[in-house]
């Protein structure tokens, strides 16, 4: 990131690369030395949720890696890509409190040099939901994930299920290119209230963080009702959306059941509840299990 980059030798906390054949060589040799390396992709204003990556990561390898880099490509023109939060020092401080031995923080022109001209597209499971209504995004993270694996050659990396069809999409691209890296999804960090944890919270205006946490209740008060089998999906959709209008809530994306592949949903299978809703011009995602109704 040029930001970083351009910090004072010597200001940020933990040891930073900025290019491709560094963090190569710093890894390279850890791994050389029989070390196993966890990489967590970020685009930095960091919180528990990601921290609780990184300790997810140590408790699975020997050595861990946190990229920050905010992604041009997975942002459409009319998206908040200069808004975004940007807290370099401070991320490289909490990452030096968590011990992690490398942050690799490469700007644009390092990611997507001149003449750069590949896209990933995941097929099928990038399709709905976030797909359907941030069209190219889903291109975005697979090119840059894609990438960043490939970049670090860590053995493992790993990835919040708040973001859940992301996953899908990085664990599905890891596999269809046999890229030898184990893509793990780690369970939604929540606030004391039930908030998922996310950077885009720093949007919300106090009023409206007092009313976010009504997200993750409706989500739970839906499955509870899909369970007492007296609605179908498509009714307690329908109910969990006129809850969420009357607490506050803007413009809803998407609040649906599907099975855990975002295929259709399924009442005797494992599913899973998903949302992407509007508080202020905050676009809060979150989804939790749906275990088998029949
Ligand atoms: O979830 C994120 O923060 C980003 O989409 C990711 C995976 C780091 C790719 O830019």
């Amino acid at each position: 990131m040029d930001k970083l980059a351009s910090l004072p030798a010597g200001s940020i906390a933990v040891p930073t690369v900025f290019d491709v054949r560094t963090l190569r060589r710093t890894v390279g040799a850890w791994q050389a030395r029989g070390g196993t390396v966890g990489l967590v992709p970020t685009m930095g204003a960091l919180h528990e949720g990601h921290l609780h990556l990184v300790r997810q990561a140590f408790d699975r390898a020997d050595r861990v890696v946190v990229s920050i880099f905010v992604n041009p490509m997975q942002f459409a023109p009319s998206e908040d890509f200069s808004a975004y939060p940007r807290r370099l020092a401070e991320d490289a401080e909490k990452l030096r409190e968590e011990g992690v031995d490398l942050i690799y923080a490469p700007s644009p022109a390092v990611m997507y040099p001149e003449g750069f001209a590949t896209r990933i597209t995941v097929a099928g499971v990038s399709e709905g939901f976030c797909g359907a209504v941030r069209p190219g995004h889903f291109e975005g993270v697979a090119t840059v994930v894609a990438k960043l694996l490939l970049q670090s050659q860590a053995d493992i990396a790993l990835f919040g299920l708040k973001d859940y069809q992301q996953f899908l999409v990085i664990r599905t691209l890891a596999e269809d290119l046999n890229i030898p890296c184990e893509v793990l999804g780690i369970p939604t960090v929540r606030d004391v209230d039930g908030l998922a944890l996310s950077s885009r919270n720093a949007y919300l205006s106090h009023e409206e963080r007092a009313v976010a946490p009504h997200l993750f209740a409706t989500l739970n008060a839906m499955v509870e009702r899909l369970a007492t089998r007296r609605h179908d999906a498509a009714e307690v959709e329908a109910w969990g959306s006129a809850r969420l209008r009357a607490a506050g809530f803007g413009r809803i994306d998407y609040l649906r059941f599907a099975d855990d592949r975002l295929g259709p949903y399924a009442p005797d299978r494992e599913g899973r509840l998903l949302a992407a809703v509007y508080l202020g011009r905050a676009r809060l995602l979150d989804n939790i299990a749906v275990p088998p109704m029949a």
